[in-house]
């Protein structure tokens, strides 16, 4: 079963693998969210850095601009707008969820568990984090599955499941023991 959230949590963390279920969980909360997934570079920029074909990977993402936006969430500021991943374009698009002031809000992705200084300091500024767990082989099937509906062949998606995702998903299971509680989804529907 899901836990409750904590009374009094202005943030709550969920981490997980890639394809774990994180988004499909904070989702279901019925709380504003706050993607990771919207600090991703675009794609100019990780040109820019030769990381193109590692998108996904942490060094990808802006986490300095991600917990600077946390940071402004936590301080009960008013009016901001978080970014968000459009996944049809596969881009961040900036400017494209608004955050209360007050209130619980979600924030979801792979590696706010990391134990690297840029992401320390996004963990920081999450009161309570989650990481969600669930069978491997059913991640890997929903993973691929995915990328099929986005728009990959069978083949390439397997590729990419393995090769760049696989990579992520042991950085995030290196972190879950900083989890403040574990959350498996095996047995779940939403
Ligand atoms: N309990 C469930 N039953 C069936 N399908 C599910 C369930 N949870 C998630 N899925 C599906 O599995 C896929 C991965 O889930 P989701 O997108 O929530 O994972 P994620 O952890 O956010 O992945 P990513 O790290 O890539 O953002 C999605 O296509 C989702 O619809
Ligand atoms: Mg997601």
């Amino acid at each position: 079963m899901i836990p409750a959230v904590p009374a009094g949590t202005r943030l709550l963390g969920i981490a997980g693998a890639p394809g774990a279920g994180k988004s499909t969980l904070a989702g279901s909360l019925g709380l504003p969210i706050v993607p990771m997934d919207g600090f991703h570079y675009a794609d100019v920029e990780l040109v820019r850095r030769g990381l193109r074909d590692r998108k996904g990977a942490p060094e990808t993402f802006d986490a300095e601009g991600y917990a600077a936006l946390l940071r402004r969430v936590r301080s009960g500021e008013e009016g901001v707008v978080a970014p968000m991943f459009e996944r049809g374009l596969e881009q961040p698009l900036a400017g494209a969820i608004p955050v209360p002031a007050t209130g619980t809000v979600v924030t979801e992705g792979n590696y706010l568990l990391l134990d690297e200084p840029r992401w320390r300091a996004v963990r920081a500024e999450i009161d309570v984090v989650w990481h969600v767990d669930v069978d491997d082989a059913l991640r890997v099937e929903r993973l691929v599955a995915r990328h099929v509906r986005f728009g990959k062949t069978p083949e390439a998606a397997r590729e990419w499941v393995e090769r760049v995702d696989g990579a992520n998903a042991r950085l995030v299971e290196a972190a879950r023991d900083r989890a403040d509680l574990v959350v498996d989804l095996s047995d779940w529907t939403p």
